[in-house]
């Protein structure tokens, strides 16, 4: 028999991460030292109190049951969090987990769109914000962030007669790749514009806790009036390093959470009860490891961004996110694939070709900040002896 599949299988195939993990793995190999700065899965672990809840919950065979629904504790303890972090009132109807964020926005755009409805996008930007509405068959539509409109979306200069045709519009500050945050007043401005123009706005915010140098990551919830056009997207991946037990949370408008919850009722029956023991530990627990965590994650944009400077490769200091983002050197023009790939066999360097981001992302590279401090100075150190810069 001819096995035919979907023609969308023919987006979703590895390419060059497939051949960079070869190469990565022949290096392995040979003895050679890596330097993986690829992949964005945080190498610190959650906190002692997180994983005894997991672990005690995870004993009792009443816990192994489908769970269903969010218990109301579960709930409770994002109501506290938000209250306490962002200063943000949130009741249960508002609330509803996600099998992470990722989970998340693969499926909103299912519950929100009919096919061929625009849903805007940011270019460059974080892969699935552009892969899920697709799965719903929505039509993408792209909007810029480059230095001149200081990574903010246009929101003026965008056609109006495009806009009566967008459904919703995915934001995100602190921003995976670019690592930009949101200037203060940009939320504001962008809740007005967006119920002037009867657009849903979906915020994920994957970073509000890493970011530097003194900003304040917050909710876009916090804007007065932002629940009647807007949901967030809040994830425990990264605060809490709670990254493989896949818990995040849509939060924002009721109408959205509970035709959202009606979608998701179909596809899955809850979170095992002990992952969502665990994120209750999380939530109610103490914030001390968070801002430590931030702060070492500063630590290490200082060594890479800082040491990438010092060797004459310009990379700007992230604002927030757990990344670095920048072009490659100019003599390289915008091959960044073949860029990384020469880094990757030069220094044993390992990076995300921009590209992968986006049109506007070619010519960029993006690192991930998940090695310690002494390990990211090595590997500054050999992207200075390669010869490369
Ligand atoms: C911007 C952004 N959103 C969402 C996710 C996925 O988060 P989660 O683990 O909650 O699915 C990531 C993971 O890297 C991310 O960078």
């Amino acid at each position: 028999m001819e096995l035919k599949f979907a023609d969308r299988m023919k987006d979703f195939e590895e390419g060059i991460f497939q051949v960079l993990n070869e190469k990565k793995n022949e290096r392995l190999a040979q003895g050679k030292t890596v330097y993986n700065l690829s992949v964005g899965t945080p190498d610190f672990k959650p906190a002692q109190h997180i994983m005894d809840a997991v672990a005690e919950a995870a004993k009792k065979p009443g816990n192994y049951k489908y769970s269903l629904a969010d218990m109301p504790e579960l709930t409770g303890s994002v109501i506290e969090r938000f209250k306490k972090r962002y200063g943000v009132e949130l009741v249960p109807e508002e609330i509803m987990s996600v099998y992470g964020s990722q989970e998340g926005i693969t499926h909103i755009g299912m519950s929100l769109c009919n096919p061929g409805d625009g849903v805007l996008v940011p270019n460059p930007g974080y892969p699935i914000f552009a892969i899920g509405p697709s799965l719903a068959n929505a039509r993408l539509i792209t909007y810029d962030l480059t230095e001149e409109n200081s990574y903010l979306p246009d929101l003026e200069g965008m056609d109006d007669e495009v806009l009566k045709t967008v459904k919703f519009m995915i934001v995100s500050y602190p921003m995976n790749p670019i690592c930009k945050t949101a200037p203060e007043g940009f939320y504001e401005k962008l809740v007005l514009w967006a119920k002037k123009k009867n657009i849903i706005i979906v915020h994920d915010n994957a970073y509000s806790d890493i970011i530097y140098d003194g900003r304040k990551g917050i909710s876009i919830l916090s804007v007065p009036g932002a629940k009647e056009v807007c949901v967030e997207f809040y994830s425990l991946s990264k605060s809490y390093n709670y990254t493989g037990a896949r818990m995040g949370f849509l939060v924002g408008n009721k109408e959205i959470v509970a035709n959202f919850k009606k979608l998701r009722s179909q596809i899955d029956y809850g979170t095992f009860f002990p992952v969502q023991y665990g994120a209750i530990a999380a939530l109610t627990g103490p914030d001390d490891m968070i801002k430590e965590q931030c702060r070492e994650y500063q630590r290490r944009r200082d060594a890479l961004c800082g040491g990438l400077r010092s060797i004459g490769w310009d990379i700007k200091d992230s604002e927030g996110t757990m990344f670095a983002w920048g072009a490659i050197p100019e003599k390289y023009g915008t091959d960044d694939v073949a860029f990384v790939m020469e880094l990757m066999q030069k220094s044993g360097v390992l990076c995300t070709p921009g590209s992968s981001f986006g049109s506007l992302g070619k010519g960029h590279v993006r690192f991930a900040l998940t090695l310690p401090v002494e390990e990211i100075q090595k590997a500054v150190r050999a992207v200075k002896e390669s010869g490369m810069i």
